[in-house]
């Protein structure tokens, strides 16, 4: 199992420095690279590529393109079962290549240049690529993520390489996933503050709300989760181009929720605190959420939190979702 992932390993390498040169020889797509504000050396940096148009351009790369059933296993050829044909998967694309945490070549993530759907696409999870472990740009963000002892959580390939050229180097990417708890103790592991920045659109603030219940089981009286709120129309990408890296970084600083506040205020979202139905429903959808906090004294300031919310005391809260306080 290990050699297989080895040389499956060395293809996805293989194939990276071919989309890397076919990069420098396709002027539309370093022209697409510098129309969104990267440069020639954060495009290295990520490893970025180029894959050409045409149904097999990797048979200049591999010599047993035909033949090699590793190329189908990791995702780099499609095999057409009707027509026998095998045929490029990525095609006409900026390839970001997604390195494991050792640096090692797993899968790539293809942006479609200008308009077209699928806007991306990913290597299919293969034994090597499974979505809900991977962070993107780990590698790169390692030795920032260490000495700012912070983790910024993105959802796209786009916001990381962005966030790095304009100087916020700590940031990784789920990839197109929501955030697992895997996800959740992997970045854990990286820093004492974590923060998700997910875009600020619906499919963002529902992937933050995922992350947070993701996260609750996970979270530590030592350590600050949070998340920050982009205005609707931005993500980290679109925000820091805005308006810079140090209004970004006020943003994290100044706006981004911690985990207690971020619950609190979703759940009050949803009911009337102004009546009694209401403080009784605020208190029947948090008894789930704060059951699974394990950090002695995050639980306390959540249940000290939802008591002043539904105005009743310490003591009847504790009554109602458990635990002292
Ligand atoms: P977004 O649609 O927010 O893309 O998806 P983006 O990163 O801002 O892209 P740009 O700025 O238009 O280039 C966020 C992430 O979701 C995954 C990708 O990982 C993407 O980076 N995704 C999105 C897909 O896998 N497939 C898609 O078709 C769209
Ligand atoms: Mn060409
Ligand atoms: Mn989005
Ligand atoms: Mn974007
Ligand atoms: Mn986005």
């Amino acid at each position: 199992r290990r050699q297989l992932q080895t040389s499956l390993i060395e293809l996805n390498t293989r194939a990276m420095h071919f989309y890397r040169e076919q990069l420098k020889r396709h002027p539309r797509a370093i022209d697409y690279l510098k129309r969104r504000g990267l440069s020639g050396q954060i495009a290295a940096r990520f490893g970025l590529g180029y894959a050409p148009d045409g149904w097999h351009p990797l048979a200049d790369c591999f010599s047993d393109y035909a033949s090699n059933p590793q190329l189908g296993e990791v995702g780099l050829v499609i095999d057409n079962a009707d027509s026998g044909r095998r045929y490029d998967r990525f095609r006409d694309r900026v390839l970001f290549p997604i390195l494991d945490g050792k640096g090692q070549v797993i899968g790539f993530g293809g942006r479609i240049i200008d308009q077209g759907e699928p806007k991306y696409l990913n290597s299919p999870e293969t034994p090597l690529f499974q979505k809900g472990l991977e962070l993107y740009g780990l590698p790169q963000a390692r030795a920032a993520i260490r000495a700012r002892n912070r983790v910024l959580v993105v959802e796209g390939y786009m916001d990381v390489v962005a966030l790095a050229q304009l100087g916020v180097e700590y940031a990784v990417a789920t990839l197109g996933t929501a955030c697992t708890p895997e996800h959740v103790k992997k970045l854990m592991r990286l820093a004492d503050q974590v923060v998700f920045s997910f875009d600020g659109d619906r499919a963002g603030r529902k992937a933050a709300w995922r992350a947070l219940e993701n996260s609750l089981a996970l979270a530590s009286d030592g350590k600050t989760l949070s998340f920050l709120f982009l205005p609707a129309e931005h993500d980290p990408d679109s925000y820091i181009r805005e308006f810079g890296r140090e209004a970004f970084e006020a943003l994290i600083d100044n706006e981004a929720l911690g985990l207690v506040a971020f619950l609190c205020r979703e759940l009050a979202a949803q009911v009337d605190l102004s009546t009694e139905e209401g403080k009784a429903k605020l208190l029947f959808l948090a008894k789930p959420l704060v059951e699974q906090i394990r950090a002695p004294a995050l639980g306390v300031l959540l249940r000290k939190k939802l008591a002043e919310m539904a105005g009743l005391n310490a003591a009847e809260v504790s009554q109602l979702l458990g635990g002292t306080s």
